[in-house]
């Protein structure tokens, strides 16, 4: 049986804008979305979100808006310590925050991340009621030289591994209509450069990573779990992601900057 997964909609605003512009764009979204849900069917089965700068996230969660959920871009592993720099999933939660993305291309590529802490941090995400969107992609001579499904692979089953919970409920939560663990395909290629993967491409992405997640757990565990594309979607294109059976959403970057071209696209899906 094919569960109805809901869809996510999440953008990623990465290291960009000031705290003004972050409040009013947030706040814009919020009001275009609330407007968007009065008028057309079907938000009960979407769901919207920011992966906003850390900095503005506690003045962002003050703002009550109800339409738009809030993310980290990051999150440690430990619940509190000496760890210069870094943001608890305890303390995200404290201010209001829904979740976080975990191991964006950008940080595997850049600041170090690994498999290894990848999954710790899903773990620790997990762990205090929170969402972990994990991100997953092959760079573009992974994928020329044939290691697109051992790259996946080995990205989902390490993280699965290092988060080190007990029990397949862990990862969904309590409520099965919305679990708390999120994949995102996201080729590295695709990411910020104007060149989506197509449609059968990411098919072939998403129906493997839930068989990797079937392996890991099993088949049941696998169905529930929404898998997003990320890579270049705008409202312009992220129909034809939607008309494929394993994407459940996006994970938008440039295009989810501007407020009215976010709320487009997020109402284009349904
Ligand atoms: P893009 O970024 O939509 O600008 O390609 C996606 C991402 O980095 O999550």
């Amino acid at each position: 049986m094919i569960t109805q997964r809901k869809k996510f909609l999440i953008g990623n605003w990465k290291m960009f804008k000031k705290q003004r512009e972050a409040v009013a764009d947030f706040t814009l979204l919020n009001q275009l979305i609330a407007q968007k849900k009065q008028h057309s069917p079907g938000w009960e089965k979407k769901e919207v979100g920011i992966a906003a700068p850390a900095l503005f996230l506690a003045e962002l969660a003050s703002q009550n808006a109800s339409c738009v959920n809030l993310y980290a871009q990051n999150a440690h592993w430990e619940e509190q310590g000496a760890f210069t720099g870094e943001l608890s999933p305890s303390m995200l939660k404290s201010v209001g925050v829904q979740g976080s993305l975990v191991a964006h291309s950008e940080r595997r590529s850049m600041f170090g991340e690994t498999n290894a802490t990848a999954g710790k941090r899903v773990g620790a995400l997990l762990k205090a009621g929170m969402t972990a969107l994990l991100c997953v992609g092959e760079t573009l001579e992974e994928r020329r030289a044939g290691h697109l499904q051992s790259v996946l692979a080995a990205q989902i089953q390490q993280a699965i591994q290092q988060a080190a919970l007990s029990s397949a409920e862990q990862w969904i939560g309590s409520d099965v209509s919305r679990p708390h663990f999120l994949v995102a395909y996201e080729p590295v290629w695709a990411i910020g450069t104007g060149q989506s993967a197509t449609a059968k491409e990411a098919q072939e992405a998403h129906l493997f990573i839930r068989q990797c997640l079937a392996k890991a757990f099993d088949v049941q565990f696998a169905d529930m779990i929404p898998i997003l594309y990320g890579g270049s979607v705008k409202s312009g294109n992220i129909q034809e992601f939607m008309t494929c059976s394993d994407v459940d959403g996006a994970l938008v970057g440039g295009a989810s900057l501007q407020p009215t071209e976010f709320a487009e696209l997020c109402a284009k899906i349904e």
